[in-house]
């Protein structure tokens, strides 16, 4: 292993856990690259970041998203960068209106939407593409009460609002990033008006009669958990979909049991969570020195907790390399843990069952196209950037 290591390296972005295994073993905490950030490895350490805080910041996310050429960035503001006390009270407020009645009205409709797009997976088209992407953003644009003609649109906001950097990368990409967020926010801002307008049985309209303890949302707060949700809700679940079927397209005994037995679908998804998760790290800033794992680390460094190696932690999960359906790791740390643990999880395995249901009915096997795989360049999402199969029907 190369000294530091590089999380970026096209190597390691193809295939991350040998060289999570290598940190784990011979340096669980470690200055790697980019930026130097402090890589935490081991099962136990990470956990310890995750639930703690007060050590643990995570206004590192408000730092990095909202450098001064951007203006004001509504995620870099919104609960995913707050500490407590301020993330609780935001918290309290927003789980009134993301329960699981939201989950239990949206299942039907994904169901159709799934129907509806599987006749598109003929051969050689794009999973990624064709489902993966669409069926995420079906469902973020009916919590974020959107006009479905923009669903082709929010992959790019998305993109834009992640590929944000202290400096930007061109003029023009810097003037396209500001559009994007001037526009999301006009279009969810004319949402909000709506619903105050004339409340209905949804999301945004449950966020505005949202109170705790006489505390209500602003709109600007409103605005801002909205738009972190388009971006916190496609790409993971995009890409946990991507991953699953690349890993059912590699395993096809696995298709088959599935096919067998769909109720075994959701430990599939608790396991493909475990093994090949989607949120390898989460960035967190040191709130004073603090060691972990015998390394100081100083104050106001940058953390990088790596959830996906703590999924592969020997000695937590024995024998971490062998996807075991029966293993019960209920997703190991995929979905974080403490006071940020996921507020989509619920959604997500609803969505990607759904999917995963639709798919093994309506085919025996898929199988892989000639040609590598190139995964997203990005430290904080992993998956396929395209996922070119054959469906093999089930009646053939
Ligand atoms: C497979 C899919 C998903 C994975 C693996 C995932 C993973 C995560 C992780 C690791 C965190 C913790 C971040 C931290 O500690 O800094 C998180 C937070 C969050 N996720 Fe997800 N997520 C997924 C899907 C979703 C979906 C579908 C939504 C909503 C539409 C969502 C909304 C959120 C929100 C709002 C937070 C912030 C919670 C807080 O700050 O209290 N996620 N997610």
């Amino acid at each position: 292993m190369t000294n530091p290591i590089n999380l970026m390296a096209p190597e390691v972005l193809a295939n991350p856990y040998p060289y999570y295994a290598e940190l784990r073993r011979l340096s669980p905490v470690c200055q790697v690259e980019p930026h130097g950030m402090w890589a935490v490895s081991r099962y136990e350490d990470v956990l310890f970041v995750l639930k703690n805080s007060a050590l643990f910041s995570s206004s590192g996310f408000t730092v990095a998203w909202q450098p001064a050429w951007v203006g004001y960035n509504p995620m870099a503001n919104s609960m995913i960068t707050r500490d407590p006390p301020q993330h609780t009270r935001l918290r309290s407020l927003v789980l009134r209106a993301f329960g699981p009645a939201t989950i239990a009205r949206l299942e039907s409709r994904v169901r159709a939407t799934a129907e509806k797009l599987s006749s598109g997976l003929v051969d050689g088209a794009d999973f990624v593409k064709t489902m993966a992407l669409p069926v995420p953003a079906y469902v973020i644009s009916e919590i974020l009460g959107l006009d479905h003609q923009l669903l082709p649109y929010f992959k790019q906001w998305s993109d834009d609002i992640v590929a944000i950097t202290p400096t930007p990368a061109s003029p023009e990409a810097a003037e396209r990033i500001r559009g994007t967020i001037a526009k999301l926010t006009g279009y969810v801002g004319q949402v909000i008006e709506e619903r105050r307008r004339e409340p209905a049985d949804d999301t945004v309209s449950e966020l505005l009669r949202a109170e705790v303890e006489g505390q209500r949302l602003t709109d600007v707060e409103i605005k801002d958990f909205l738009i972190l949700l388009l971006v916190a809700g496609l790409e993971s679940t995009t890409n946990l979909l991507g991953n699953s079927l690349l890993f059912l397209a590699n395993h096809p005994e696995m298709m088959a049991r599935l096919r067998a037995e769909p109720s075994l679908i959701p430990l599939f998804i608790e396991e493909m969570l475990r093994y090949d998760g989607v949120a390898p790290g989460v960035p967190r800033i040191a709130a004073s020195d603090i060691i972990l794992s015998g390394v100081t680390v100083p104050r106001g460094a940058m953390v990088f907790p790596l959830i996906s190696s703590a999924n592969r932690d020997e000695q937590k999960f024995p024998d971490p390399d062998r996807f075991d359906l029966h293993r019960g790791s209920q997703g190991g740390l995929a979905f974080g843990q403490g006071a940020h643990f996921c507020l989509g999880a619920l959604l997500a395995r609803m969505e990607v069952r759904i999917v995963l249901e639709t798919v093994v009915a309506r085919f025996q096997r898929v199988e892989r196209t000639a040609g590598e795989i190139s995964y997203q360049c990005a430290l904080t999402t992993r998956g396929p950037v395209a996922l070119p199969l054959r469906y093999i029907p089930a009646s053939g």
